[in-house]
C-alpha cells in the first residue's frame, strides 16, 4: 500500500513535468497548470510513464504494457515501462516519440515530436542511448545505440546520431557530428559539417553557366536564343520502356 511519501513524491514530480512544460512550452506561457494536465500529451505520457515504470519496478506482469500502450494509443508517444526517466522531462508536441527499453534520460530534458531513442539492431542488454541533463533533442532526432549525450547538449532535427555526444555540444546533420563544442566551432580540416558540398547542386549550377556562355555566344553571331528550335521538349515523348512484355521495375 503506497504511503505518505508516495503520494507527496508523485505530487512533487507532477508539478515539476507541468512547470517543464510551462517553461519550455512558449505556446504554454500563461496557460494555468489544470490546462496544461488536461490538454498536453507530452504531460500526459510522462505521466502515464511514471505509472507504467513504478508498476514494472513492483513486478506487476502485463499491466505496465497495458498502461503504455494506452498512453501511445492517446498520446502516440511510445516509451518502453522500463526506460529510466529522470524530472521535468517535457516532450513537445508528442506525436512519433519513441524511447526504448534501457534507455536512460537525464532531469529537464527537451524532446520534439519525432524523436527516437532507439537500438541498432537485435542486440539485448543496454542498447538504447543514455541521456544527460539538460539535454535538448530536435523534431525527428535518431538516437541509435547505447550512447551517451552529455549534459546540456542539443541535437538538431533530423540529426542521425550514432556516437557519444560531449557534454555541452551541438551536434548537426547525418552522421551526426559536433559544429559546437562549448559555444565553439570545432578546429580542423573536416570540421565544417553544417556546409557540406551538395554535387547535384554544383552539377546543375555548371549547367547553367554553361547554357548562359553558349546564348551569349549565339547572341554574339546574332542569333536570338529563343528562336533556335528546342530539343527534347518539342520532340515526341520517348517511352522508358518498351510498351510491351513485362515491367522491368516489376510492377
Ligand atoms: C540545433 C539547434 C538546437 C540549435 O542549436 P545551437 O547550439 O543554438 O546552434 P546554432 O543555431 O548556433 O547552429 C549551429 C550551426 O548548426 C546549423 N544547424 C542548426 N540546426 C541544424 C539542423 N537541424 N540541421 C543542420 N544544421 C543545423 C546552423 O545553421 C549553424 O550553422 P553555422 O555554423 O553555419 O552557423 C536547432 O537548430 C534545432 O535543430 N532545434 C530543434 C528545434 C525543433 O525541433 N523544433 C521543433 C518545434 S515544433
Amino acid at each position: 500500500m503506497p504511503g505518505f511519501g508516495t503520494f507527496t513524491r508523485v505530487a512533487k514530480e507532477i508539478r515539476r513535468d507541468v512547470h517543464a512544460a510551462q517553461e519550455r512550452d512558449p505556446a504554454a506561457r500563461g496557460v494555468g497548470s489544470t490546462e496544461i494536465l488536461a490538454a498536453w500529451p507530452g504531460v500526459h505520457a510522462v505521466l502515464a510513464h511514471r505509472v507504467a515504470h513504478a508498476l514494472h519496478a513492483a513486478g506487476v506482469p502485463l499491466l505496465p504494457r497495458l498502461v503504455a500502450a494506452a498512453s501511445r494509443l492517446l498520446t502516440g508517444i511510445e516509451i518502453h515501462p522500463a526506460a529510466r526517466i529522470g524530472e521535468g522531462l517535457f516532450i513537445d508536441h508528442g506525436m512519433g516519440v519513441v524511447i526504448g527499453e534501457t534507455a536512460e534520460i537525464g532531469d529537464d530534458v527537451t524532446l520534439y515530436q519525432g524523436v527516437t531513442l532507439g537500438g541498432t539492431g537485435f542486440a539485448c542488454g543496454k542498447r538504447h542511448p543514455t541521456v544527460q541533463d539538460n539535454v535538448t533533442i530536435g523534431s525527428g532526432a535518431k538516437l541509435l545505440g547505447p550512447i551517451t549525450i552529455g549534459h546540456g547538449s542539443k541535437v538538431g532535427a533530423n540529426s542521425v546520431v550514432i556516437h557519444d555526444v560531449p557534454p555541452h555540444s551541438t551536434v548537426v546533420g547525418n552522421p551526426g557530428h559536433p559544429v559546437r563544442i562549448d559555444g565553439k566551432r570545432p578546429e580542423g580540416p573536416d570540421a565544417d559539417w553544417v556546409h557540406l558540398p551538395d554535387p547535384v547542386a554544383d552539377a546543375i549550377k555548371g549547367l547553367a553557366s554553361r547554357i548562359g556562355a553558349l546564348e551569349r555566344a549565339l547572341a554574339e553571331r546574332g542569333v536570338d536564343p529563343a528562336t533556335v528550335p528546342a530539343g527534347v521538349d518539342d520532340a515526341e515523348p520517348q517511352p522508358l520502356r518498351s510498351a510491351r512484355g513485362p515491367n522491368p521495375a516489376g510492377g
